[in-house]
């Protein structure tokens, strides 16, 4: 049944039709003819009815922040939809009371949309604690280690964009109850391949960006903000954080937002936001454990044939403590990749090293297509 449902849903996606195996979803995930129909759809409406069609366009948010709660289940008063991670990231960390001296953990290697906004912290006169965990050390018991009274947040992302190594996040419950701190994650990299919980997960707040994982498009993403988080504000508000009265937008006492909309700042990208709602609802359509079982059964695989090769894997083995990443280093990486770019198999080069991410929709024939050419180059056939 889930073979001939995926075979389904492989029908609309162009990037097949374009000869690729492509295995690239922690650089930018593929469309589905669905999303781009819905996303078109919203455009129409703007090119056919502008002004006429506005109603339409609000109900649309709506919906996306629906969706987007039930795969992640929360509830829709916890999402705020935002263009990117970089975006919720800032939101989120201009509503932080954050003062001199506080302490922010954050991981040494981390990529640069959750970085730069977190030196900026440095103008509150924060303390910027830099976790370093090299691939033998658990990545968790290192950020465990360098939480202490201080510390006042930590920020981190869930699944690291190069080694695809995960946090435990449910393992910093206790110590975040202890010490009271609030807990950032930029989930770009789990979101839409690991299931996830939302109501069980100890985050204030997670920023995510639906071009990955999520297969949405470029330029829409959202923000969860706990219930907790809920009852910060952020510094700088957004029109479209308080209520709007459309009839007098001279009032000055339209309320801002209770719910995680007062995270939100003006008009949005709504085609797009439509692409995304239609993105999820697929994704939810499969499950978010048959999403993982998939996506886990080909890392696995992947782990299994490297470790047969000469290959430094810079991804941890065990399931749990990875997602949808694979890294290796090899000292023919330029030739891999261009073997692997010759048959058209799209993956990226990393830091010097080979980063594949295949997606639930892949199948066993195109992963063993990517092992069999790593296979040879490493061999030396
Ligand atoms: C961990 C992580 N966070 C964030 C991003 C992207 O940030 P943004 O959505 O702000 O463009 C990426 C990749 O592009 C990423 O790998």
């Amino acid at each position: 049944v889930d073979a001939s449902r995926i075979e389904q849903y492989r029908k609309g996606l162009k990037i097949l039709k374009k000869g690729l195996t492509y295995l690239n979803h922690a650089n930018v995930g593929p469309l589905h003819d669905d999303v781009v129909s819905a996303v078109r759809q919203t455009l129409m409406s703007q090119a056919e009815q502008a002004s006429l069609a506005q109603i339409k366009w609000f109900e649309i948010l709506d919906q996306a922040r629906h969706e987007c709660a039930s795969f992640l289940r929360t509830t829709a008063d916890s999402i705020a939809i935002l263009p990117n991670t970089s975006t919720g990231i800032i939101r989120a960390l201009s509503s932080l009371p954050l003062v001199s001296g506080d302490e922010v953990v954050y991981l040494e290697g981390e990529f640069p949309a959750l970085y730069w906004p977190l030196m900026g912290l440095k103008r509150l006169k924060a303390k910027l604690v830099a976790v370093r965990a090299n691939k033998h050390e658990d990545l968790t018991e290192a950020v465990l280690s360098r939480i202490n009274s201080r510390t006042r947040l930590v920020a981190l992302s869930w699944v690291d964009f190069f080694t695809g190594a995960r946090v435990d996040i449910k393992a910093l419950e206790s110590e975040k109850k202890r010490r009271g701190f609030h807990l950032l994650v930029d989930g770009m990299q789990a979101v839409g391949c690991l299931p996830v919980q939302l109501s069980e997960l100890p985050i204030d707040f997670m920023a995510v960006h639906g071009a990955k994982w999520l297969m949405a498009p470029v330029g829409v993403g959202l923000l969860y903000a706990s219930e907790e988080a809920r009852k910060l504000t952020p510094d700088f508000h957004g029109w479209y954080g308080h209520e709007i009265d459309w009839s007098a937008f001279l009032r000055r006492d339209t309320p801002l937002y209770a719910d995680a909309r007062k995270f939100e700042t003006g008009s949005p990208p709504f085609s797009l936001i439509n692409g995304l709602t239609s993105a999820v609802s697929n994704l939810s359509h499969f499950g978010s454990e048959l999403i993982w079982n998939r996506v886990n059964r080909f890392t696995t695989e992947i782990i299994r044939c490297l470790r047969e090769m000469e290959v430094d894997i810079l991804t941890p083995t065990e399931s749990e403590k990875r997602a949808g990443i694979v890294t290796f280093k090899h000292a023919k990486v330029n030739e891999i990749f261009a073997q692997l770019q010759k048959r058209s198999i799209i993956v990226s080069v990393r830091e010097g090293a080979i980063r594949v991410s295949p997606h639930f929709w892949n199948t066993g024939e195109e992963i063993q297509r990517f092992i069999e050419v790593v296979r040879n180059v490493v061999k030396g056939a």
